[in-house]
């Protein structure tokens, strides 16, 4: 098997680095113990399970510190369709908000949960987007877009 290293040598680009990255070989050398050997349970109480968990502790104070956040306030998720899903739904939970905008051209991981939230009777406002992959101002007019500028737009 030819590596995606192996072909951008021979000049092939990789241009979808938003959906996924590959792993650095310092993170894979980090990664490997506790891929290999030590592949406890964090949520265990074993011996194990809280080294494996005390290590997960180590990993977000040193991702808090190299992003500059403050000391338990980094989660790590299991994918970014968990992510999206905490992040948004939190956005609406507790408090009196009503409407969630978003672009037609989202993942399905955005799409999916703006219509559950619209099952909760959120209001959801899709934008259309042109063959460019700009927000198409002409469908949705000046006024719209307007009145929306002045929300927060999540997606
Ligand atoms: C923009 C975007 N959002 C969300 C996802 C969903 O990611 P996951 O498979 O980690 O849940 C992807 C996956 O390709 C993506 O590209």
């Amino acid at each position: 098997m030819v590596s995606y290293r192996q072909q951008a040598a021979r000049g092939m680009i990789y241009l979808d680095y938003q959906a996924t990255t590959p792993v650095g070989p310092e993170v894979a050398a980090a990664m490997r113990p506790w891929i290999e050997e030590k592949f406890a349970n964090p949520h265990s109480p074993s011996r194990w399970g809280r080294e494996a968990a005390a290590a997960i502790e180590v990993a977000r104070s040193r991702v808090e510190q190299a992003i500059g956040l403050a000391g338990g306030s980094f989660a790590f998720t299991s994918s970014a369709t968990e992510a999206l899903n905490w992040a948004i739904k939190g956005t609406f939970e507790n408090n009196n908000r009503r409407k969630l905008v978003t672009v037609s051209t989202e993942h399905a991981a955005v799409l999916d949960t703006a219509e559950w939230l619209e099952g909760k009777g959120i209001e959801i406002v899709r934008l259309q987007v042109g063959s460019d992959g700009l927000v198409d101002l002409e469908h949705h007019g000046r006024d719209q877009l307007l009145a929306l500028g002045n929300q927060r737009i999540v997606g």
